[in-house]
């Protein structure tokens, strides 16, 4: 490194420094993030401006593929494999030393139990050696967060987030407030997607065999008919924003022992009508989110929770990746007069940049930022924010006729 011209620093903090020329930025703060609170391990060095210095990711997909689901032995142990692995990637890549760092920020809740605790006993050695500040992550907030490190995107809006592990509605009021509208009462849309995916042997289609089940069926249903099969919206007479899954599940399960049957086909085959099968979930899952993001959105205009200029809807989660729903969201969002932000597919799964992220959003404002001394639990279950569904229950909002119909 050559020193700043101007400032005569030994070291120039920009990130592409050019030999020579001079600079006078003064350093900017860095916040490395850690994320293992299900199945990806994650690092990313962020600075305070949203770029990334240097990130890594090991995904464990492909083991729980293979093993038909996540055994949360097997994830603690391929995360323990790779903890220091991916840290050290994300630092060697951003090219500093964690004396560098101004924090580090890494995802406590919720999440699983075993995978949480390996990064967050990494992460607490980290900070104790190096003596940095701690700044604990709420995983679905960072999920709601990451859209304002790629636009600039105002407190209040609503957000939808959709996972694996989480469905839910809700009012981010500000970086650690939130109004939660409604969420799922089962199991979420990503785990309904992953569980048809298996039923449906769809890892032994040559074209699925390292996709997540949520990828496969958005993949395959691009060239199903939706209307060759008819499963029936969830909650239709429930005038809430609550979500639930399983009936679905059921109900594609049904059609699937049916289909089988009929076929004579053997477990772990495929069956003929997969694409079929695959576009009518993807539909009926689409069209339930649609429904109750339309409900969540006429709920906060009745109360005024929404700004008059520019009201957005962010859409983040795994399964806010998948392009049909999104369209099917767009739908929504035009009829109602909001503006939709999904952020690109690598930031809608789970990472380490989004950690990192929600804690330069804590830095700045100095909110949750604990010393290398403390202690900090994990904890496997956590509600965002304040939970107000039994209000939006209670205001029974019906929904105005909408097609939600999409040209493939
Ligand atoms: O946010 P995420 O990476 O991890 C959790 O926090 O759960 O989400 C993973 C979920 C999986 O269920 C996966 O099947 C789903 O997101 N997913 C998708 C798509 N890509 C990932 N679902 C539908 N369409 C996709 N393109
Ligand atoms: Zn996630």
């Amino acid at each position: 490194m050559f020193p700043c011209a101007l400032n005569g620093a030994a070291r120039c903090w920009m990130k592409r420094c050019t030999p020579g020329r001079a600079f006078s930025t003064p350093r900017p703060r860095l916040v490395l993030g850690i994320e293992t609170s299900c199945d990806e391990t994650g690092a990313a060095v962020l600075d305070e401006t949203g770029v990334i210095w240097g990130e890594s990711l090991h995904s464990q997909k492909k083991t729980h593929l293979d093993a038909g689901g996540i055994i949360p032995t097997v994830a603690q142990r391929l995360h323990r494999e790779n903890i220091s692995r991916v840290v050290q990637e994300a630092l060697d890549r951003s090219g500093i030393e964690p004396s560098e760092l101004t924090a580090v920020a890494t995802t406590v809740k919720p999440g699983l139990a075993l995978s949480l605790g390996i990064g967050l006993d990494f992460s607490m050695k980290f900070v104790r050696l190096h003596r940095k500040p701690f700044i604990p992550i709420h995983h679905m907030e960072a999920h709601a967060l990451t859209v304002r490190m790629l636009h600039p995107v105002d407190f209040p809006f609503l957000v939808l987030l959709v996972s694996g592990g989480h469905s839910l509605l809700a009012l981010a009021k500000g970086i650690d407030e939130f109004l939660l509208l409604g969420q799922t009462v089962d199991v979420a849309a990503g785990d309904t997607l992953d569980k048809i995916a298996r039923r449906l042997s769809l890892k032994n289609h040559p074209e699925c065999s390292t996709l997540s089940g949520g990828q496969a069926i958005e993949l395959l249903a691009k060239e199903g008919d939706r209307l060759a099969f008819h499963f029936k919206s969830p909650m239709g007479q429930l005038y809430d924003c609550n979500f639930s899954f399983a009936g679905l599940r059921n109900q594609v399960t049904m059609a699937i022992n049916k289909k089988e049957r009929e076929e004579g086909v053997e477990k772990g085959q495929l069956l003929s009508c997969v694409k079929d099968i695959a576009a009518a979930s993807q539909h009926t899952v689409a069209s339930h989110m649609a429904k109750r993001t339309h409900r969540a959105i006429l709920f906060c205009k009745s109360k005024g929770f929404l700004p008059q200029h520019n009201p957005t809807l962010v859409v983040s989660g795994g399964v806010a990746s998948n392009e049909y729903i999104r369209q099917t969201l767009k739908i929504v969002t035009d009829a109602t007069g909001l503006h939709l932000l999904c952020p690109p597919s690598k930031f809608c799964t789970d990472n380490g940049v989004m950690i990192a992220w929600n804690g330069i959003e804590r830095l700045k404002q100095g909110k949750g930022i604990m010393s290398y001394t403390e202690e900090v639990n994990y904890e496997p279950k956590a509600p965002l924010g304040l939970d107000i569904t039994s209000e939006v229950k209670d205001a029974a909002i019906k929904l105005p006729p909408l097609k939600l119909r999409i040209n493939s």
